[in-house]
């Protein structure tokens, strides 16, 4: 489904370059649920856009069944990833002046399509945040926030999400709910790439990838 072939991504600074990812070969198969780990700066968060296709690599292919994603040119591949790929981020990233409906049907607006509203407002509902569908992201908890960046990434039943430590900012008992939400997507069929340091994921895990300076030290 999802093919690293040597990806590099080398970023400049003022303090020279970095290999932030160092030639990482990786296979994902549909229907999987692959957990990443590694210290901070092994470089995670940059494997994870450049897979998303949100970040083109510096060298090396990426391929999502079959099609090179940074072949396309940024429109096409902007569309694309709407259509098959939600993305949630470590820090919720919700537009701060959108109610939590809005911010659900941005994903809709990203991919051209018209979701009605009573779709998103039914995703609301299943991620427990009936009543909510007016507030604004300054008014919700962490909780009620990551689950709205959930229903986002689902708005548009991608075919892989992608997960960048979507469980950093939660107690231990939104963190189960959120990677409940994920591993019931992942039971309907769904690809899940995630982030993600504590153990709770394990449990879902299929394989566990282990990044260390920008290279896949192990995988079991
Ligand atoms: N835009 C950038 N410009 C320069 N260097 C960057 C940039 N983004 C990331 N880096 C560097 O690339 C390396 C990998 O960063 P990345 O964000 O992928 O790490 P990470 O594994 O996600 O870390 P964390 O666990 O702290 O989130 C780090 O050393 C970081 O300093
Ligand atoms: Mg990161």
């Amino acid at each position: 489904m999802l093919r690293l072939d040597n990806v590099t991504k080398i970023y400049a600074s003022p303090n020279g370059q970095v290999h932030a990812l160092d030639g990482v070969s990786l296979d994902v198969a549909a229907g999987e649920f692959v957990v990443l780990r590694g210290p901070s700066g092994s470089g995670k968060t940059t494997l994870l856009m450049t897979v998303a296709g949100m970040q083109k690599p510096t060298g090396g292919v990426v391929s999502f069944k079959e099609t090179d994603l940074y072949a396309m040119t940024p429109t096409q591949r902007a569309r694309f990833r709407a259509d098959n790929i939600g993305f949630v981020f470590q820090m919720f990233h919700l537009v701060p002046y959108l109610n939590v409906l809005d911010n659900v049907l941005l994903a809709s607006g990203a991919k051209g399509a018209n979701h009605s509203p009573a779709q998103a407002q039914a995703l609301i509902e299943k991620l427990g945040l009936s009543g909510r569908d007016s507030h604004k992201p300054s008014q919700l908890s962490a909780g009620e926030k990551q689950r709205v960046a959930i229903a986002r990434a689902m708005l548009n039943k991608p075919r892989v999400i992608v997960a960048d430590e979507p469980t950093g900012n939660l107690d231990p008992e939104n963190a189960a709910v959120v990677l409940g939400y994920l591993s019931e997507f992942h039971k309907g069929g769904g690809t899940v790439v995630i982030v993600t340091h504590g153990a709770e994921a394990d449990q879902f895990a299929d394989r566990i990838i282990s990044l260390q300076a920008g290279r896949i030290r192990h995988e079991n």
